[in-house]
C-alpha cells in the first residue's frame, strides 16, 4: 500500500506539511509534486496522483489545491477514483467509511493545515463499513459509482 500526495501552487506548504505528518505515521508517501516556487495547473496534478492511486487497490492520496475544488472535479473523472472534498472531521470520516474514498482534497486557502491534518487523521481512523454483511449496502453503492 502507497500513499501519494499532489498538489498545485496554491498548497505546496500545506502539502508538505501533510506529507511529513504521514510520514511520520508510518505510510509510505511518495511525492508526486509540486515544490516551492513551481506552478502546476491542478487538472495535471490530480491526474499524476490517480494514475498511481489506480495501479493498487490499497492506495489512496491526497490532492490540495486552493479550494480542493478544481482539484476533486477532475480527480472525480476517473473511474475508479473516489475523491471527496472533506471540510470536517465527520466528512472525512464518512468519506472513508461509508464512501470508501481513495483520495481526500482539501483546500489550502479555505482550511488551513491545523484543520487538513486533522480530517486527514479523521480519515485515516476511519474503516470501511462495506466490508461487513451489515454494512454491505454501502458497497453496493460504492459500486454503483462506476457504472456507466
Ligand atoms: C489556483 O489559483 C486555483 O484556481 C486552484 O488552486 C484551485 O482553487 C482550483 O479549484
Amino acid at each position: 500500500m502507497q500513499v501519494f500526495v499532489g498538489c498545485d501552487h496554491a498548497a505546496v506548504a500545506e502539502k508538505n506539511t501533510l506529507k511529513e505528518f504521514l510520514i511520520e505515521k508510518g505510510f509510505n508517501v511518495t511525492d508526486c509534486g509540486i515544490q516551492e516556487g513551481e506552478k502546476a495547473d491542478y487538472p495535471l496534478m490530480a491526474q499524476k496522483v490517480c494514475d498511481e492511486v489506480l495501479k493498487n487497490e490499497e492506495n489512496f492520496g491526497f490532492l490540495i489545491c486552493g479550494t480542493g475544488i478544481g482539484i476533486s472535479i477532475k480527480a472525480n473523472r476517473n473511474k475508479g477514483i473516489r475523491a471527496a472534498l472533506a471540510y470536517d472531521e465527520f466528512s472525512a470520516a464518512m468519506a472513508k467509511e461509508h464512501n470508501n474514498a481513495n483520495i481526500i482534497c482539501f483546500g489550502a486557502r479555505t482550511m488551513g493545515t491545523q484543520n487538513i491534518l486533522k480530517y486527514t487523521q479523521a480519515y485515516l481512523d476511519a474503516t470501511y463499513a462495506g466490508l461487513t454483511e451489515e454494512g454491505k449496502r454501502h458497497d453496493n453503492r460504492v459500486k454503483m459509482l462506476d457504472m456507466d
